[in-house]
């Protein structure tokens, strides 16, 4: 009997990077765990962590580990474009006085969300979008809802959604010539909408732009900065959630218990909150080292970058007890892949609500094209650290 062809099915993932997009990388992500606490790793040129407790010590290091090379603030590929002003700004990707300075406003206007409010909003969205093919619909639903819980108006949102998914596209090291013009384009138009709809005083009550600017002095003028951190609230919306949602989709069509879970309201925020677990959408961060620094017995040198595997520490059986089981009711889940510590998500409940709805939504109006798009099988979108399908 001749042995089969090895597809991407069966051979292991040759680096964390690829991994992402594997079909099935937690087995290579245990033997990673089970490897030593920091592995260097000479084709990336980068230290992996993929442990719980490890990750966990590297996204407290603040001091000695930052978001973004010291060399490198703003990718080149956008340094001088409007993309690179935005990401410049952006909360996520800046340390110290760039990083306080909006990061508070942001997290208490998403932590007052009214979360019944912003499943309704999604729900409405998922409306919105039926005409769309259901892998774009997996983007459109949780933006829109952003968008028009920052204060947009209906007809604004396709839009809106349309310039964000090219915004998006342009910060990706994969991106493309085209890709990098198109952003430029679609950034511009995004500030010029923002700016607009700041000028609109007073933010319309109940809005999130509202609560982002609560704490202003009434008059004041949107800050450029500002006005970019709120593009970001988009930004950090788009991938991450969709892959959220569609891997949803797929932990009901595999996982018994997601799809017996699935059945209530409450079951579907359960099935959401372990699939962010268990596959998650955001595989892998990274960390660059701005001064020596210990970390589990290794010294890691000014100029390093690390990789932390936020979706191996998820399976991590020292942090969550029979990890590799899709349980919807696990007691005291832990999870890494919102990150930790200073730059941690604060949108983590939005964006567990906006995929619980999207669920509910595709899974009630589209059900019949959702199973037989998932009996096709799918694919992953290209990416060094999104898990995001596509179903075609
Ligand atoms: C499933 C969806 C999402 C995932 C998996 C996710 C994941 C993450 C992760 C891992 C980080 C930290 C990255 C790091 O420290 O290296 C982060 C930061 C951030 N996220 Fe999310 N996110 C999601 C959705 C959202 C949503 C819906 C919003 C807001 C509308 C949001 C807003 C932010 C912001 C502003 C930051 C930067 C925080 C800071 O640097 O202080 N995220 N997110």
């Amino acid at each position: 009997m001749s042995t089969p062809h090895p597809t991407l099915e069966t051979m292991a993932p040759t680096d964390p990077v690829k991994a992402v997009v594997h079909p099935d990388p937690y087995p290579y992500y245990a033997t990673l765990r089970d490897g030593p606490p920091l592995a260097w790793n000479a084709t990336l040129r980068l230290w992996v962590a993929s442990r719980a407790e490890v990750i966990e010590t590297l996204l407290q290091a603040h001091g000695a580990l930052r978001v973004r090379p010291a060399a490198e603030p703003v990718p080149r590929a956008i340094v001088g474009q409007p993309a690179g002003e935005v990401f410049g700004h952006l909360v996520r990707m800046n340390e110290g006085a760039a990083h306080q300075a909006h990061r508070p406003a942001l997290q208490r206007a998403l932590a007052g969300l009214d979360l019944q409010g912003a499943h309704a909003t999604a729900l409405e969205a998922a409306t919105g979008t039926r005409a769309l093919p259901l892998s774009d619909a997996l983007f459109s639903i949780p933006l829109r809802a952003v968008a028009r819980l920052l204060g947009f108006g209906d007809a604004a949102l396709p839009r809106v959604d349309g310039w964000m998914r090219d915004f998006v596209a342009c910060l990706s090291p994969l991106s493309s010539e085209a890709q990098l013009r198109a952003a430029s384009v679609a950034t511009a138009a995004l500030m010029a909408r923002f700016e607009a709809l700041v000028a609109d005083a007073p933010a319309a009550r109940g809005t999130l732009l509202a609560a982002v600017r609560e704490a202003e002095p009434a008059g004041t003028p949107p800050s450029r900065a500002l006005l970019a951190n709120l593009v970001g609230l988009l930004s950090q919306t788009c991938d991450a959630t969709a892959g959220l949602l569609g891997n949803g989709l797929i932990a009901w069509r595999r996982e018994p218990a997601a799809r017996e879970a699935a059945a209530t309201h409450d079951g579907l925020q359960m099935v959401v909150q372990e699939t962010a677990r268990h596959d998650p959408s955001v595989h892998n961060t990274r960390r660059f080292v701005t001064e020596p620094v210990d970390i589990a017995g290794t010294t890691l040198a000014a100029g390093d970058a690390v990789l932390l595997v936020l979706a191996a520490a998820n399976r991590d059986p020292a942090f969550n007890p029979e990890p590799d089981r899709f349980q919807p009711l696990r007691a005291r889940r832990r999870m890494l892949g919102f990150g930790h510590g200073l730059h941690a998500c604060p949108g983590q409940a939005l964006a567990c609500t906006l995929a619980a709805a999207g669920l509910e939504a595709l899974l009630g109006e589209r059900r019949a094209e959702v199973e037989r798009l998932l009996e096709r099988g799918w694919r992953y979108r290209p990416s060094v650290n999104g898990r995001i399908p596509q179903f075609d």
